[in-house]
Formats: structure tokens, C-alpha cells, sequence
């Protein structure tokens, strides 16, 4: 579990930055690069004040808004909408309630039964507000009957009623907005009723498509509409997410990230074979070598196969449980990795691994009080084997206790000065908890004692990123990244760090994307490239490449929140696609929104 905090920090800035190019900043990101997923929700809201641009050419709409009547006092506001205030006045000829025969409509001219239309709308409107629902729809639907070009408003009005009714009917609604938004494509309210009628159908999808365009077409001056993006972009994506994981092949995450979880915990030799050892406790030894030579699909395979020809002996089964319930965590299998762990720990109660992966089990169900008793537990066992607390201290990270995890990282580096995850954790620790000096000093000492490894230069590189000494922190990675060019496998990470480097040091775009795309080229399954170039894309308007990357992030996103919350940037960027589609003629705008931030 090597964290990888401040990067998600600057992704999630990167993030609520472009919050308008993402349209609605989207719910949260999740960079799953160090070893353990860490969710980083945004609680930001959409819209909020705009700029100048975004309040220009409002004005003519406000004046119409103030004109139009409060009505039935109603969640959806002032529902009935005077869009054409200067009503007709109608000859009093006309027997306006009267329903009027086929026959009769026939004989009225044009400009009679549009006047008379009026007429109805009026006596809808009054209905509305007197709570006579059905009376008030009977009305719009006489009105609609009447005229040969009915007004959007009647439509409108007429969903207005059947949301009202009990039960409300939701498929008129849609139907009636359907034909309010044909005859008009920028009537927001009917977008918004439609789009709340959608919802409670539990058509997200095209919910979403609808509050999308509300929110677009209101300049993202609404929060309310873009707290509705949101949420259901939420339940779409929980939904979604819940089918795709019914029917998926569990498989396991990408190189980068599996060689950076077995990197937090610290190398231990072979196990003793027993004298006669069988066919099975070989394959371990072979499953334990793979697993030393980075080839985690051998691994598996092997360990696999051991456990199924039977291992010898307790201590060897126990590490096979461990090893296999790891893979299995890692595939997201978690439930079967507990009590691959569990095995394991019953095999062997001193197995500090085994304890220290349920406790990160624990974790990721959220339940952290498991979670510590499971480090009281393995300190019972080994009260001086320094992954316990290097582990404690990465729980404590997570939740934000900085001092009690600098505690837990210091007491690890004591017991094992050798383990450079330690040093590095503690030093974003003290960064973490505002100690800046000590935390430098941390870093430099770190860097002096591992000449030979990326990971202080990566993390010192992200450190001085955050501090905004651009150059300082290209010069890191850099160094990182000649590190690691010698190394097989090759930690891709500073790579992509180096590429968000100079995107916020020098907008350069294309530079931070051919990082990306070379991260890409060593490990084609890189979360943090993938996720990178997609908001990349987005920053630059280019909604269908970003579309592409969110998928391909969604494919590659392990367990349940993960996918959850690669779906929601998905699900953003679909309907935000599908807006430019249905209007094309706000398309190029959307784009400079986009990029002229
Ligand atoms: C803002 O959005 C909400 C939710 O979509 C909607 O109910 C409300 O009428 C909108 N307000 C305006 C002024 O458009
Ligand atoms: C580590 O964290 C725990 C809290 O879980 C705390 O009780 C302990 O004092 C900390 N420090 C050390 C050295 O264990």
C-alpha cells in the first residue's frame, strides 16, 4: 500500500479546475496508482457565480422570468409559465367552455380557434392554481385539440398537471414535454420536468441527458440542476456498475498497480521446503518465484494449481492462502479474500501479511475498527515486525491522521530503516500535517539513502508539484523516470506526473499527453494514464477522445467504487456529447467553455 495522495490531490485540482469543461465536476476521481484505492470525493456543486460571459444574454429571459405568475405553491417552483404574456383578448362571441364538436371546430378560422386556445390556456391556468388538476388538463388537452399550431407552454402546462396528480403520471409528462421540446428545444422547463419525470422512472440515462442540457442551457447558473447531474449521475452509475460486475470475468488489475501493492510490504525469503516435499509445495515455490520475478499471471496460475495438488505442510499452506486470498483482493474479489486470509492466519496466527491484508480488507468495506483490531492482533504476534506499522500508519493516512501515522511510520523505519515506503510516507505525513521543513528534510535524507530508486524522487517530484516549483518538480521526475528506464518492469508513475508537470506549468497540453501516451506504451493498462489523458481530452474540448478514456477507465477499474466512479466521468461525457448533438448550434460554445478557462 503505497500512497499516492498528493497525486489524486492534483488530479482532483485538475478536476474541479475544468469543473465546467467536465460540466458539473462531476462527483469524485479515483486514481488507483498507489497500491490501494483512495477516494477522493468532490463535494463541489455545479455552476455557482459565472463569469461575465456566462451572465451575458440572461438578461432578456430574467425580465420574462419576473412576469411569470406564482402559482400553486409546489417543489418545482412557479410551474405554470406565461411564455407569451401579451395573451389575445377573446371575442365574446366565442362560448369559450363550451366543448365544441369536430364540426363546429371546423367552421372556426384560424385566428379564432388560436384565439380561443388562449382562451382554454387561461381557464387551465386558473384550474392549475384552484389544484384542479384534472380539470386544468382537460383544458390544455382542448386547447392543444384546437389550434393547428398548439404553443409549447400548453404541453408544458399539461405535464405540469400530471406531475401533480395522484399518482403522478410520469410517461405523460415525458410525452408532454417531448412535444413542448420539439416545438421548442431550449424550453427549460420543460427540460427539467421532463428530466424529473425521467428520474422517477428511473430512465437516468435520459434524466441525465435532460439535466445536462438544463444545466448547459441555464450556463450553470442553476445549482439546484446541477446538483440533479449528480445525483443522477450517480444512480446511473451505481446502477450500470452493478450490471457490468454481474456479468464481467474477474481479472486482475494492471501491472503497475500490482507490482506497486506487493511493493508495500517488504521482501521475505523462500520458505523452507519440508524434506519430502510434494508435487504441490513445488508449485508454490514456483507461484512464490514468479511472484519475485514480477510475473504476477504465473503466480496466480501456479498458486493456484499448488493449493489444488495439495501442499505438504501448514506453514506452506498458509502462504499460499495468503498469496492466493492477495490475488483474489486484487481481482475485487473480496469477500473470497478474506477468507483466503483468514485460512491463512488459522494456519498460522504469526502470519503478519495475511493480518495486515484483512486489515486493508477491512478498509476497503470501510469498516476501520476491524481494521485496527486486526494490527492489535498481528503486534500480539510480532510486536517488532515493521510492516505492521508501516500498514497502520497507511490506515491512519487514509484518514487523514497525520501525526499518529508519522508515529506509525517513524516506529517502522526504527525497527527497518531499509523499507523506502516508510520514509516517504512519513515525509508526506509531515507535509500532510503542515510541517513543511521537517518534511523536506525527510525527503533529502531519503533521497541520499535510496540513490538508486524512483520512488523518493517520484514522490519529492509530486511534493514540490503541489508547492507549485514547476521546475523543480520536472527536474524530479525526470530523474525518476532515467531510474526507472534501466529497470524491468519500469514504474511508469513519474511519468505521468511529469506529464501533469507541465500541463499546469506550461499548458502543455500535447507534452502532458505524450508522457501519458509513453506510460501507455510500457504499461497499456496504466489507471493513472488512462484517467490523465481523459481529463486531458476534456480540458481541451475534445469530449469523443475523453469519452474513449473514460471507457477504457471503466474497464480497468477494479472493484465496485472504482467503477462506480469511472462511470460517473463516462455517463458526464455521454450526455455532454449528446448535448453537442442536439444542439450543434451551442456545440462550438460549449468547446471555448471548455477551453477558455
Ligand atoms: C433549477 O433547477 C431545478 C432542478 O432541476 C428546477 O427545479 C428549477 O426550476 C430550476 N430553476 C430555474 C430558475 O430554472
Ligand atoms: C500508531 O497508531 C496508533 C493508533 O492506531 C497509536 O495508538 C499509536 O500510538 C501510534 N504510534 C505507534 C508508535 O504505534
Amino acid at each position: 500500500m503505497s500512497s499516492d495522495d498528493s497525486f489524486v490531490d492534483r488530479v482532483q485540482h485538475l478536476v474541479s479546475d475544468n469543473k465546467r469543461s467536465l460540466l458539473i465536476g462531476a462527483a469524485a476521481v479515483v486514481v488507483a496508482a498507489g497500491g490501494v484505492a483512495y477516494y477522493v470525493a468532490s463535494t463541489r456543486g455545479a455552476g455557482g457565480a459565472g463569469d461575465e460571459e456566462n451572465v451575458k444574454g440572461d438578461k432578456k429571459k430574467d425580465k420574462r422570468k419576473k412576469k411569470h405568475k406564482k402559482t400553486v405553491k409546489d417543489k418545482d417552483g412557479p410551474i405554470i409559465e406565461e411564455r407569451k404574456p401579451k395573451a389575445p383578448e377573446v371575442s365574446s362571441e366565442l362560448e369559450d367552455d363550451k366543448v365544441l364538436t369536430a364540426d363546429e371546430i371546423a367552421e372556426l378560422s384560424t385566428e379564432e380557434r388560436t384565439k380561443l386556445a388562449a382562451t382554454l390556456k387561461q381557464k387551465g391556468n386558473e384550474a392549475y392554481q384552484a389544484r384542479s388538476f384534472t380539470t386544468a388538463a382537460d383544458y390544455y388537452t382542448r386547447a392543444i385539440a384546437l389550434t393547428p399550431k398548439p404553443e409549447p407552454v400548453y404541453y408544458s402546462n399539461r405535464a405540469a398537471c400530471y406531475v401533480n396528480m395522484t399518482p403522478p403520471k410520469h410517461e405523460l409528462v415525458v410525452e408532454d414535454c417531448d412535444a413542448a421540446l420539439k416545438l421548442d428545444s431550449h424550453y427549460l422547463k420543460a427540460l427539467n420536468r421532463r428530466a424529473m419525470a425521467l428520474e422517477a422512472l428511473e430512465l437516468y440515462e435520459a434524466s441525465l441527458r435532460d439535466y445536462t442540457a438544463t444545466t448547459i442551457l441555464g450556463k450553470f447558473q442553476n445549482d439546484s440542476a446541477g446538483q440533479a447531474v449528480e445525483r443522477v449521475l450517480k444512480k446511473l452509475s451505481t446502477q450500470k456498475a452493478a450490471e457490468i460486475l454481474a456479468t464481467r470475468e474477474p481479472r486482475l488489475p494492471s501491472f503497475t498497480f500490482i507490482y506497486a501493492y506487493f511493493a508495500a510490504f517488504r521482501p521475505r525469503a523462500l520458505p523452507a521446503l519440508p524434506e519430502n516435499p510434494s508435487t504441490g509445495d513445488n508449485t508454490l515455490i514456483l507461484a512464490l518465484e514468479a511472484l519475485g520475478a514480477s510475473d504476477y499471471a504465473h503466480s496466480l496460475s501456479f498458486v493456484n494449481e499448488a493449493i489444488e495438488q495439495g501442499i505438504s505442510w501448514d506453514a506452506g499452506k498458509a502462504e499460499a492462502f495468503n498469496l492466493r486470498g492477495t490475488f483474489k483482493f486484487l481481482i475485487g474479489e473480496t469477500d473470497a479474500a478474506k477468507a483466503d486470509l483468514q485460512a491463512s492466519i488459522d494456519l498460522l496466527p504469526s502470519m503478519t501479511q495475511s493480518w495486515v491484508k484483512i486489515a486493508s480488507v477491512y478498509m476497503e468495506q470501510g469498516d476501520t475498527a476491524k481494521a485496527f483490531e486486526c494490527f492489535e492482533e498481528a503486534i500480539k504476534h510480532n510486536p517488532e515486525d515493521p510492516d505492521i506499522y508501516y500498514h497502520r500508519g497507511q490506515v491512519l493516512f487514509i484518514m487523514n491522521d497525520f501525526a499518529q501515522a508519522a508515529e506509525n511510520y517513524t516506529k517502522s523505519t526504527a525497527l527497518d530503516d531499509q523499507f523506502v515506503f516508510s520514509h516517504i510516507q512519513l515525509a508526506v505525513a509531515q507535509y500532510k500535517s503542515g510541517n513543511l521543513a521537517n518534511s523536506m528534510a525527510t525527503f533529502r535524507r531519503t533521497l541520499k539513502a535510496f540513490p538508486q530508486r524512483s520512488e523518493p524522487q517520484n514522490y519529492y517530484g509530486e511534493l514540490l508539484l503541489d508547492q507549485q516549483r514547476f521546475q523543480d518538480a520536472v527536474e524530479k521526475f525526470d530523474r525518476a523516470i532515467e531510474i526507472e528506464r534501466n529497470k524491468t518492469p519500469t514504474n511508469v508513475l513519474p511519468l505521468v506526473n511529469k506529464g501533469l508537470a507541465l500541463f499546469q506549468w506550461k499548458q502543455d497540453v500535447d507534452a502532458a499527453e505524450r508522457c501519458c501516451h509513453e506510460a501507455l506504451r510500457i504499461d497499456a493498462e496504466c489507471e493513472a494514464a488512462v484517467a490523465t489523458l481523459a481529463q486531458l481530452s476534456l480540458q481541451q474540448g475534445k469530449v469523443d477522445q475523453a469519452v474513449r478514456m473514460f471507457e477504457r477507465h471503466s474497464e480497468l477499474a477494479r472493484n465496485e467504487p472504482e467503477l462506480v466512479n469511472a462511470l460517473t466521468y463516462q455517463y458526464a461525457s455521454y450526455a455532454q456529447l449528446e448535448f453537442m448533438k442536439n444542439y450543434p448550434e451551442l456545440a462550438s460554445q460549449l468547446s471555448q467553455l471548455a477551453s477558455g478557462m
